[in-house]
């Protein structure tokens, strides 16, 4: 079960947050380990008062979590060695993470899959995302979720100690959407 999240899921929120800066801490990557601790409370608040965080259930208990962000991102102004797929307007996935004891049982799929359908129901035909070089879990999933690895991209964030990603963007097809599905889809 997929649902919105609230102020009173904080605090679970962060436990999911705490497994995966452990895995980036155990893979020797920087990604998460930022001088300030992001992501952290804070970030994690923002996102549920713009109401872009959602949240995976496995039989009650929180599985993973996925954060949509509905506004151009800074970060993705200037991409290097290779382009976007287009200049139209994008959601992107930010914070996607799942609970360790919940890792390779499609949870994050589900969330990306949630993500495409909400981006789909509002009109908007593009998504993109970045992760790490040496996140092989990640970088394998959005290529099985069909987004193209486009370039490279600096985060603009100030506390981030490595800011080198991927970038990717997948973009659908509006008009086949629009003929085809758009009943399904609203
Ligand atoms: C990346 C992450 C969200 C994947 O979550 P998950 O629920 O375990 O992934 P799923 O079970 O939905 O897997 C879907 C696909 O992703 C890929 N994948 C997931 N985990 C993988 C791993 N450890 N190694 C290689 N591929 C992996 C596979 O292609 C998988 O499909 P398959 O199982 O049919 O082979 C999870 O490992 C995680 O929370 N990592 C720490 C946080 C993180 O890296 N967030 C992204 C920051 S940019």
């Amino acid at each position: 079960m997929i649902r919105k999240a609230n102020l009173s899921d904080i605090d679970t929120i962060l436990t999911v947050i705490a497994d995966a800066k452990e895995l980036f801490r155990k893979n020797n990557s920087l990604q998460w380990q930022d001088t300030d601790g992001y992501p952290h409370r804070r970030t994690v608040h923002a996102d549920i008062l713009k109401e872009w965080l959602y949240l995976n259930f496995r039989s009650n208990r929180l599985a993973g979590i996925i954060t949509l962000a509905q506004e151009p991102d800074e970060s993705y102004r200037v991409i290097h060695e290779g382009n976007w797929l287009n200049n139209r307007k994008y959601y992107t996935i930010h914070r996607l993470a799942v609970k360790k004891e919940f890792y390779r049982q499609g949870v994050a799929q589900e969330l990306v899959d949630y993500a495409f359908e909400i981006t789909r129901r509002s009109g908007v035909f593009d998504i993109r995302c970045d992760t790490a070089a040496e996140n092989i879990a990640m970088n394998r999933l959005l290529e099985k979720c069909g987004f193209v690895r486009c370039g490279i991209i600096y985060l603009v964030r100030g506390s981030c100690l490595e800011p080198k990603r991927i970038a990717y963007h997948k973009s659908f097809d509006n008009k086949l959407i629009k003929s085809n599905n758009i009943k399904k889809m609203v």
